[in-house]
């Protein structure tokens, strides 16, 4: 595993699998807080799946600032042992504690998440990118997501990829874009929220092929 310095001085690695980092090299803590945690209403004993947990910094983040009861999935075990020696800044150190009280299911996802039988409040989708990592945007995986969440969960996810918003739409969620960036868009998805416009719905059917 190469390990990156980024931007905001916080540790990524680069995955060899996926030929991709886990984080942006413009800073890998900062992403976090730019593409998910600024846009969240976290709360105590909010149910959080994180999936694709890598290194641990949404959930570190999350524990951070509430009371979260964490489940996380991720198939890759060396990044868990690789959590052990990241240089944290001193706000994120107390969480790191409470890390390892979170349920931490090793295994590709796709198969593991059939062994949940809970509902979460919060679902975050942080995955490679939809074109080497299809299996975590596919509409078979998204449905199991759909089946664990309730009338007020949200599922977020960076992208804002066509095919991936086709897929959310395929399997019966509502969608909501929000700015990461100038050059980045989210997706929000929901049983009940919408804010694309008819053009964004006129795109995500023309860009997409189920994946
Ligand atoms: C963009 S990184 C996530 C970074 C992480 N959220 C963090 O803050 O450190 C994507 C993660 O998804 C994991 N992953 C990819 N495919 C998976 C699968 N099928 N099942 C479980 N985890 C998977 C990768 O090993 C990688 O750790």
């Amino acid at each position: 595993m190469k390990k990156i310095l980024t931007k905001d001085n916080s540790i990524t690695f680069f995955n060899h699998e996926f030929k991709e980092n886990l984080h942006p090299e413009s800073g890998a803590i900062e992403s976090v807080y730019k593409r998910y945690i600024n846009h969240l209403k976290l709360r105590d004993n909010i149910k959080v799946l994180d999936i694709g947990f890598g290194i641990g910094y949404i959930s570190l983040i999350i524990l951070s600032k509430v009371k979260a009861n964490i489940t996380a999935l991720e198939k890759n075990k060396d990044y868990i042992e690789a959590m052990k020696n990241l240089k944290l800044p001193y706000s994120l150190k107390e969480a790191y504690e409470k890390l390892k009280n979170i349920n931490l299911i090793t295994g590709d996802a796709t198969k593991t998440i059939k062994k949940l039988n809970k509902k979460f409040d919060l679902i975050i989708l942080d995955a490679f990118s939809p074109i080497s990592n299809k299996e975590l945007y596919s509409i078979d995986f998204l449905k199991e997501l759909k089946n664990r969440m309730n009338k007020d969960s949200v599922l977020i996810t960076y992208t804002s990829n066509p095919i991936v918003r086709f897929n959310l739409i395929e399997s019966g969620f509502k969608l909501q874009k929000y700015r990461i960036s100038k050059y980045e868009e989210g997706t929000i998805a929901s049983l009940s929220k919408e804010n694309l416009t008819e053009e964004d719905k006129r795109l995500i059917r023309a860009f997409s092929l189920p994946v």
